[in-house]
């Protein structure tokens, strides 16, 4: 008689087995992804696994009610106490009795892909660095002496296969309680990692521990630090928030924040100890919000640019400030987390991504690895807008990089009535062709200000000022009504009498809203405030340009925006002011945060750390400070929309 035929779901792999044999054990021989943290013991739950009866012709097989074993004691207890639900049973104590057709839910896979909320190029597979493992030790033995530490390496290595896993003296502290209060049963949490030992147990808990070990991703911007707080076992995002960057109070931008640690003694030190101050009070935020105690986040990942890469490590960026731009490391790097001071799990370790060059960090690496340029088989642009726009072009032959000093312009910093992006700043503009009149719309509300009843919804915050979003929108329509000439002049001939130019001396300015009547500022756009705009999407652009010329093409397939700010650009007045290559608007996508994305898949797949480490050592750097054509681009760039954009793109 032959064996029971066992087809899992949805891998289709199948594969004949003894009668009695436990759907775990069938799994794991074939290579089918089932999870397991207490090694089939009937405690954990995540083997379930869900059976299927019927006649399924697809497979060739008929399932009948009896084709796996009746409850056993284990798994009657497990639902007694915790419940299962209906159709499910335990993998490690249901045995296959007949041909059977099994489904392992996504929930009960290892590699499960973790589903992102936003349209971002790839989903996660989830295999995190830090696991749990329970395991059954053996007593003392007075015949057999052997210490707790040597029992429970060897209880790894059998039960779990974990070859050369280690312990340390934290580890020896917590072991002797615990195996005494667990009765010889415990649960590890195991770092498999690089250069810290192949396998280090971080903590031991007695008994089977079904709570949550957790993962920080940090993307430190020279404005805002972002964290994303991660369940290591689920890869769900349980938490995520912000806060400024405090090293602001240095300085505004990155080179002035070099400048501050060249003519300060110890200027570098304090902008270090205000980041990782920062990063430990994000790091309280969004354990309070997730309910969790710090000490339970046992990894973090940070992503930045080369000068917050440096600060954060505690290394004086001065060399970065001048050429040739030296890196201290441009390697991926694995530390303790209180190596640079940080309060999370007393073992916890910290991995930062490679740097790619002394201008492209470790923020554009962590963009790499979320878009996967690499990967693509169309030539795509990617381009990180913030102070610096980091910029990528690539395919699956060859990816380059390069950073552009577009300064804080889009930001909303140097202009007149710029402001960060916050509550009551303009973000949209749109003016009527016919008449010249603007609308407008701020940040946390929908309505336009012609709506009815806009000023109601924005009494609270009012209409403060005008973001990076507002002013490229209001200078492209300025731009395609006629209020600007192609030189970026203000009050061109077609609009010369339009009631809302103010002179200004010799030039003009806009008036785009006048809060007096309201008691808010007057918003206008002056003529530097173009200029600076100008300035900045033409370095944008001699950037993006450089690397076509490197690659030896005109045009893109795509166009990703990746940054926060990248998120809120209309790709359309993007296009129009010239800030990016010429290429069909709906090829021009955004990202949301790619960096952040990409420090998470870095959290929660050890994996992907190999292979963005791999990808950073063959993407061509291409520095503009030293491309004469560099110059040359960012010369023909400054016309609205720029010297070899078709005008026929603006709509008026
Ligand atoms: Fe833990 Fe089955 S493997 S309950």
């Amino acid at each position: 008689m032959t064996d029971p035929l066992v087809i899992f779901t949805p891998s289709g792999k199948r594969g004949r087995f003894p009668a009695g044999t436990p759907v775990l054990t069938a799994a794991r021989q074939l290579g089918v992804d089932l999870d397991s943290v207490c090694g089939g013991r009937g405690i954990c739950s995540r083997c379930q696994v869900r059976p299927a009866y019927g006649n399924f012709p697809k497979h060739g097989v008929t399932v009948d009610e009896g084709a796996l074993s009746p409850w056993n004691a284990v798994e009657e207890r497990y639902r007694e106490k915790r419940g299962l639900a209906e159709g499910r049973r335990l993998g490690c104590q249901a045995a296959i009795r007949a041909d059977v057709v099994i489904d392992v839910p996504p929930e009960s896979q290892v590699h499960r892909q973790v589903v992102r909320k936003r349209a971002e190029a790839r989903d996660i597979v989830l295999d995190p660095c830090t696991r749990l493992y329970f395991v059954e030790v053996q007593p003392p033995d007075m015949q057999n002496p052997s210490g707790d530490l040597e029992r429970l390496e060897r209880a790894l290595a059998e039960q779990w296969g974990l070859a050369h896993v280690v312990g340390d003296l934290r580890t020896m502290q917590m072991l002797q309680p615990a195996l005494r209060a667990g009765a010889w049963k415990v649960t590890c949490a195991v770092y498999h990692g690089r250069g810290l030992g192949d396998a280090r147990i971080m903590q031991v808990w007695p008994g089977f521990y079904d709570g949550g070990i957790y993962g920080v991703a940090v993307d430190v911007g020279s404005t805002t630090v972002a964290g994303h707080l991660c369940d290591l076992q689920s890869g769900e995002v349980i938490a995520s928030d912000g806060l400024m960057n405090p090293q602001i109070r240095f300085g505004e931008d990155l080179m002035s924040r070099v400048s501050y640690a060249m003519m300060n003694p110890g200027g570098a030190e304090e902008m270090t100890r205000a980041v990782r101050d920062a990063i430990n009070a994000l790091v309280q935020q969004l354990a309070v919000q997730a309910m969790i105690d710090p000490e339970l986040i046992f990894e973090a990942v940070f992503v930045g640019n080369p000068i917050m890469h440096h600060l954060l490590l505690g290394i004086d960026p001065t060399e970065l400030g001048q050429a040739p731009f030296a890196l201290s490391t441009a390697t991926s790097l694995t530390l303790w987390a209180n190596e640079i001071d940080l309060v999370l799990h007393p073992d916890a370790r910290i991995y930062v991504l490679p740097c790619i060059a002394g201008h492209v960090g470790a923020d554009a690496a962590a963009v790499a690895l979320s878009e996967a340029p690499n990967r693509s088989g169309d030539l795509v642009l990617i381009v990180d807008v913030g102070t610096n726009a980091e910029i990528l072009l690539g395919n699956s032959d060859r990816v380059l990089a390069c950073s552009s000093p577009t300064g804080p312009a889009f930001e909303g910093a140097q202009i007149s009535c710029g402001q960060r992006a916050a509550p009551g700043a303009i973000e949209r503009v749109r003016i009527d062709p016919q008449t010249g009149q603007p609308r407008f719309r701020v940040i946390g509300c929908d309505l336009w200000s012609d709506d009815p009843g806009f000023a109601a919804a924005t009494a609270s915050t009012g209409v403060t000022g005008i973001c990076g979003s507002g002013i490229i929108e209001a200078v492209a329509e300025m731009r395609m009504v006629g209020l600007l000439d192609a030189s970026g002049l203000i009050g061109s001939a077609d609009r010369a009498g339009s009631d809302r130019l103010l002179a200004e001396g010799r030039t003009h300015a806009w008036l785009l809203h006048d809060g007096a009547d309201r008691g808010g500022p007057r918003i206008v756009v002056t003529q530097n405030d173009v200029r600076a705009i100008q300035l900045a999407k033409s370095a944008l652009y001699a950037g993006a340009r450089l690397l076509m010329d490197r690659f030896g093409v005109d045009d893109v397939d795509r166009i990703v925006l990746a940054g926060a700010f990248g998120a809120h650009i209309s790709p359309l007045h993007a296009m129009v002011l010239g800030m990016i290559p010429d290429c069909d608007l709906d090829k021009v996508q955004s990202a949301g945060n790619a960096a952040g994305t990409g420090a998470r898949i870095a959290l929660l797949n050890g994996a992907a750390r190999r292979e963005i480490e791999a990808v950073v050592t063959r993407i061509e750097k291409v520095e503009t400070a030293v491309e004469p054509r560099f110059q040359e681009h960012f010369v023909a760039a400054s016309q609205l929309p720029h010297a070899t954009a078709p005008y026929a793109r603006l709509r008026a």
